[in-house]
């Protein structure tokens, strides 16, 4: 009965300072388990003559039990602790600010478009629109390229296999927007272009827009007030600009403006930005308009030679690139 005893006195404070569930169980293996000590004293009443056989089982028993529901009490405690450790570790802190994800910004091009087609708004311009693929005819034909004219070398154009084309300019919207219409007119088209043309100032994509001015007694000098307004305040200063007399079959007289555009060695070096004219007589009749009657100035200018100037880019590729380091510059 004192080995009873002592075990059970050992045993309780064993469990009472059982540090983690795992010991616990240790512990109840151990003791109660097939093999365990208390199960070893179970056993072990057999071999006791029978009259002591009765009070030493129910000493036994009371044993088992007391340690039974030691282990018990130990484990809720152990269990607790544990689940409020987790609680204290998992915890989440709902009111902490949300991860910044980062804003996007408008990409310079598009920037450079609202902020051209928003002068040119402002002037009293309508937006017009055209299809990116367009025919042989409102690309070149209708702009007075006759078939084999050498002109079109001037424009590197992807075709389709139908006849189809990317258009090289944004002058076809011209005719489409000057074709059934009654001047006075005051139209822009801004989009996309394609050539196959790839340096530091050529891209083959690339966007222009163009504008155009039909009505009564409409002049190169208005086309030139127009284009230095539009200029002053695009850059919001004055930019050493050239009007060079150049050719364009849809036009006559044709001119090319080039820009002085400072390059980091402090040299200056001409960037040609846009082409212009009067609308020739040709492109007037191919719309139903009458030339005797009416008069008119177009311009196409390049947008990403304009945004180039205004952001101080030195390669045009770089609007393509798509670096996010690059873009998010022009926040
Ligand atoms: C034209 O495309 C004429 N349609 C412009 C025009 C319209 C003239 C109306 C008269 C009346 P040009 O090929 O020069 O012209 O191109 C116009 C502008 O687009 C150029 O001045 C340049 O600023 C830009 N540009 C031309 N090719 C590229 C290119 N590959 N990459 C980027 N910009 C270009
Ligand atoms: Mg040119």
């Amino acid at each position: 009965m004192s080995d009873v005893q002592s075990l059970t006195t050992t045993a309780l404070a064993d469990i009472a300072a059982a540090p983690t569930l795992e010991a616990l169980e240790a512990l109840r293996v151990g003791l109660l388990g097939k093999s365990g000590r208390v199960t070893a004293l179970l056993k072990s009443l057999g071999s006791l003559p029978p009259e002591a056989r009765k009070a030493a089982g129910e000493g036994i028993n009371r044993a088992r039990d007391a340690i039974g529901e030691a282990i018990a009490a130990r484990r809720a405690v152990l269990e607790a602790a544990a689940l409020a450790a987790r609680l204290a570790s998992e915890r989440i802190d709902v009111t902490l600010p949300g991860r910044d994800g980062g804003m996007g910004v408008v990409h310079p091009v598009s920037r450079t478009i609202e902020r051209l087609t928003g002068i040119l708004r402002g002037l009293g311009y309508d937006l017009a629109d055209g299809p990116e693929i367009e025919d042989d005819w409102h690309n070149f034909e209708a702009l007075n390229f006759p078939p084999h004219h050498p002109a079109r070398a001037m424009h590197d154009t992807f075709y389709f296999a139908d006849g189809h084309l990317l258009r090289t300019h944004t002058s076809p919207v011209q005719v489409r927007a000057m074709q059934g219409k009654t001047p006075p007119l005051r139209v822009i088209a801004a989009g996309k272009v394609y050539r196959s043309d790839s340096d530091q100032t050529h891209t083959p994509m690339f966007h222009q827009i163009e504008g155009f001015v039909v009505g009564e007694g409409v002049s190169f000098a208005e086309l030139k007030g127009t284009l230095k307004a539009l200029v002053r305040a695009f850059f919001e200063r004055d930019f050493e600009m050239r009007f060079r007399p150049s050719y364009f079959p849809f036009t006559e007289p044709s001119a090319e403006v080039d820009i002085a555009w400072q390059q980091p060695d402090g040299s200056t070096r001409w960037l040609e930005v846009l082409g212009c004219g009067m609308v020739h007589p040709n492109v007037l009749r191919h719309c139903g308009i009458d030339p005797e009657k009416y008069t008119g100035f177009a311009f196409g200018l390049g947008v990403e030679r304009f945004a180039m100037l205004r952001y101080g880019v030195n390669d045009l590729r770089s609007f393509f690139d798509n670096d996010v380091r690059f873009l998010g510059q022009f926040a």
